[in-house]
């Protein structure tokens, strides 16, 4: 048994940087379960958003990312995370992290600021077009610097351990506590025990849920799926954000490219080379992205074609080369010169907006148990995240949760026995295929009655899916060892189900979730969020409201 002050589970921009606030005289635990850099933060590429510019203003963040968000972001999370953004930026620099910088007439030297859809102004803080990789690498140095910090990298968690789970649900209002988790290590494949006075989920999104996406092969919903099992609500889960530009390409594997493209004067064309997207919003290529996404969906299927274009190729090659090298040099291995051509592209799943909910502190509903990063729903994003602000968010909500951490009371967890994880009663798995079988058949129907567009119909028959899946996976897992393949094929599918009900519980259309049956958004859902409750759903039937 492992014992640690603080387990922080996930090592992206919002575990590690966890991580390097809490006060040094704790232990630390930061588990990951592939390579330290394996989530989503090593890809980001566009940046973070954040008021640097004279010009620009707070209150002009605030009302761009609400606006993006379509009437659901709440607003003093949003004016609360927004107000950190220069701070935030200061605290990378001084890591280390060396962002694009320009130098001006007068010799200084001064951030370059790019922009992407919904921002009103450049805001985008940047390290040339690979911004996630400079974080996550400067964060993985600094962490691993500190003796107080063990890493624990290929140590994938399997569930929380709480209280109530130990107990037998003793109700009678004893309070849930998180005192801990258990863990597979994938080297030996030894479950260990991991005992916690604080636990965090920083285990980042679910869009692996999806055929093609932009995301890592880790996204599988880990965080909010045990979440759920240790009782915490789960909100907004129908809102998944696809990205609209992503390479269209047999062997790229949905390889993002950067909206800061569009930023810097970027055309979306179709393959006439017609421009289209002042047909849907005034904006043009710079409306936020649900309404992006949507229109390339909307012309790929009423024109019968596989992909729009995007176009950078009247910008001079050098200024191409220098401000998206990555970018450039990815396509033309896909056999495609930006600087001479449109390049393919096609939308792909990208974002989980909503997810654990938190307060402000990153505190969940069971005691002891926080989450960070894009595991959570905290309010900032409403019905569609506005691009660049989801590292600000991992940030800003990492350093408030050290706060209440580091000045909280340290909770006593010796007298709590924590029994080893039980193998007694499994034998190993004889049927691998059953796995490999179930996360495609996930994927694809999530895909093709999840997606862009959804209907009534289509979100019922993926629930029958998902309710087979679900219970064909439940009693393969009580019946066979783990591995890391069938732990993320449970929480994924779980994760699935709770999008569907979601999706099927929000009667209008709203930001990311557009449904045929309501194409219309209804007023009377502003501010309303979609809440999912576990502990209500052992009660009584219905486990589901909106809450305004
Ligand atoms: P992640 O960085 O995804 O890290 C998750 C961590 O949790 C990993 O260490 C993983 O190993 C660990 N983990 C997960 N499950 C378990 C488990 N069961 N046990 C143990 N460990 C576990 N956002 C922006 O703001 N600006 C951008 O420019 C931008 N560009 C993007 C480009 C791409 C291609 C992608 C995919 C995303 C982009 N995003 C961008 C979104 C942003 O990168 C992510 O939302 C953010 O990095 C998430 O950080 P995180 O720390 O919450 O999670
Ligand atoms: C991008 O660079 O287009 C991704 C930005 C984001 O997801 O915030």
């Amino acid at each position: 048994m492992h014992e640690f002050d603080v387990l922080i589970i996930g090592s992206g921009a919002a575990g590690l940087s966890l991580a390097l606030r809490i006060d040094p005289r704790l232990k630390i635990a930061v588990l990951s379960k592939g390579s330290l850099d394996a989530g989503s933060t090593a890809w980001a590429q566009g940046g973070i958003s954040a008021v640097i510019d004279e010009e620009d203003s707070i209150d002009q963040h605030v009302a761009d990312t609400m606006d993006a968000g379509a009437g659901l972001c709440n607003e003093n999370v949003v004016s609360h995370t927004v107000a950190h953004g220069r701070e935030m930026i200061t605290w990378l620099t001084d890591l280390g992290i060396k962002f694009t910088c320009e130098t001006a007439s007068n010799g200084k030297s001064y951030l370059h600021l790019t922009r992407e859809g919904g921002h009103s102004q450049r805001r985008i803080v940047h390290a040339a077009d690979a911004t996630g990789w400079a974080i996550q690498n400067e964060l993985i140095k600094n962490t691993s610097e500190k003796e107080y910090i063990k890493i624990f990298e290929h140590h994938i968690t399997i569930d929380l351990i709480t209280t109530h789970k130990l107990f037998q649900n003793p109700g009678g209002g004893i309070p849930n506590q998180c005192v801990g988790a258990y863990v597979l290590d994938t080297q030996t494949q030894r479950v260990e025990t991991f005992k916690a006075k604080y636990t965090v989920l920083a285990t980042g999104g679910a869009s692996k849920v999806y055929l093609y996406t932009s995301n890592p092969d880790g996204a599988s919903g880990d965080g909010i799926a045990m979440a759920w099992r240790a009782g915490c609500r789960i909100a907004n889960m129908e809102f998944i954000q696809f990205h609209p530009t992503c390479l269209y390409h047999p062997s790229a594997k949905s390889y993002l490219i950067t909206e800061s493209i569009r930023g810097e004067g970027g055309r979306l064309l179709l393959p006439d080379g017609s421009e289209f997207m002042h047909e849907f919003d005034p904006r043009g290529v710079l409306a936020p992205r649900d309404i992006v996404a949507r229109a390339i969906d909307h012309k790929m299927k009423k024109l019968g074609i596989d992909c729009a274009y995007l176009d950078i190729s009247h910008k001079p090659k050098k200024f191409i080369q220098r401000h998206f090298p990555n970018v450039f040099a990815r396509c033309l291995k896909s056999g495609y010169d930006m600087s001479k051509e449109p390049v393919p592209v096609v939308p792909a799943a990208h974002y989980t907006c909503g997810g654990v909910m938190t307060d402000l502190h990153g505190r969940t509903d069971i005691r002891y148990l926080y989450a960070i990063g894009e595991t959570t729903h905290t309010g900032l994003h409403g019905a569609n995240r506005m691009a660049s602000n989801s590292l600000l968010e991992c940030l800003v909500f990492a350093n408030s949760t050290s706060k209440d951490i580091n000045t909280c009371h340290l909770p006593e967890v010796a007298d709590i026995d924590i029994p080893p994880w039980d193998e007694s009663r499994v034998t190993e798995a004889d049927e691998e295929i059953v796995v490999a079988h179930n996360w495609d058949e996930l994927r694809r129907f999530m895909w093709d009655y999840v997606g862009i567009v959804r209907t009534t119909k289509r979100l019922q028959r993926a629930k029958h899916r998902v309710d087979l899946l679900i219970a064909e996976i439940d009693e393969y897992y009580s019946n066979f060892r783990v591995s890391s393949d069938l732990i993320e094929l449970r929480n994924i599918t779980l994760v699935a189900e709770i999008i569907i009900r979601s999706a099927l519980s929000r009667k209008e259309s709203r930001g990311l979730h557009y449904t045929m049956d309501y194409p219309a958004a209804d007023s009377r859902l502003e501010y309303t969020d979609t809440v999912l409750d576990p502990g209500a759903e052992s009660n009584t039937v219905n486990s589901m409201y909106m809450v305004s």
